[in-house]
């Protein structure tokens, strides 16, 4: 239930045909909306899904943004149905997969929350994101070997870098799906919680978020995404410059003098 403020800081954002958008105070929600095909994720879904991203990451209000899907499916991967009579050159020409490269490169941080089917281009979304929270219900999976292919969406990578190569293996090669308790303890998923509480953590840890320095945390993000493409030397010069970069900052000069004087920091992302 909305509380009278809640309602007020309520908006709702562009309408999609394959997403429902809306903005909760400094939250922003994602819901992928193509139930009848358990959110398979076509050409039309992507492009509208990097669209919505791209919009929060520049909308200042927005200082987090959850991805979810429904209780049946976070999404049951690519669109096999769209992809069956492709070849080799018309994959190549259309490169549909590069519209993922747009959620690759979202600054704000995305939590995905996810419930069902998150399978093949479904997993590889919900590991896209920075943080997952996971109903009881969550299956995971990279199924594509079952229809002949493999993960095209970095499946192959990011699974790996959170699984080490034996248990990436296994699931790549068997495609069998794996739950989400196991995804929990294999270290893909931050928490596992009942399916009718889902939201609703996924919101506390947005406003959790949302309540720190958005040149922070955006930072921060960043920084941590560099430990995929860099040495730890680069990454630790990396980090430096950043924790530098933030002392011209009016968040830091504000967040060191609260502690000071013993108060909440009011961050304002400047
Ligand atoms: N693409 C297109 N349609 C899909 C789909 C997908 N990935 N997944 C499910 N659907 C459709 C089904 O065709 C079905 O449609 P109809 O009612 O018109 O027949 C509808 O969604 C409901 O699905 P099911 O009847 O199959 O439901 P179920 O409960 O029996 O099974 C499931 C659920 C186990 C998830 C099963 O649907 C399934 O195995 N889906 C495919 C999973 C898969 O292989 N994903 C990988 C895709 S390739 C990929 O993602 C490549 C990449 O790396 C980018």
């Amino acid at each position: 239930m909305t509380t009278k403020l809640e309602e007020k800081e309520m908006t709702t954002a562009t309408t999609y045909k394959n997403l429902r958008t809306e903005v909760t105070g400094a939250t922003a929600v994602v819901t992928l909306n193509r139930p009848q095909v358990l959110n398979a994720l076509n050409t039309e879904l992507m492009t509208e899904l990097a669209d919505a991203l791209q919009n929060f990451d520049r909308d200042e209000q927005v200082r987090v943004i959850i991805l979810t899907g429904g209780e049946r499916a976070f999404a049951a991967g690519a669109d096999i149905k769209e992809m069956a009579d492709e070849s080799t050159v018309s994959m190549m020409l259309r490169d549909n997969l590069a519209i993922w490269d747009k959620i690759r490169f979202i600054k704000k941080p995305i939590i995905a929350a996810i419930s069902g089917f998150a399978l093949g281009g479904g997993c590889e979304l919900a590991m896209m994101c920075d943080m997952i929270i996971a109903s009881e219900t969550a299956q995971f999976g990279q199924p594509e070997i079952n229809i002949g292919v493999i993960p095209g969406a970095g499946g192959t990578q990011r699974l790996t870098r959170v699984f080490g190569k034996y248990r990436a293996m296994e699931i790549i090669l068997s495609g069998r799906p794996f739950s989400a308790k196991e995804a929990c303890e294999l270290g893909l998923v931050n928490r596992v919680v009942p399916v009718e509480v889902l939201m609703d953590e996924a919101h506390a840890l947005a406003a959790e978020i949302a309540k720190k320095s958005p040149l922070a945390v955006r930072l921060a993000k960043e920084a941590v995404l560099k430990t995929y493409e860099m040495t730890l030397n680069e990454g630790l010069q990396f980090e430096r410059k950043s924790f530098y970069m933030l002392f011209d900052s009016k968040d830091q000069k504000e967040g060191m003098k609260a502690f000071l004087e013993k108060r909440p920091a009011n961050f304002t992302g400047r």
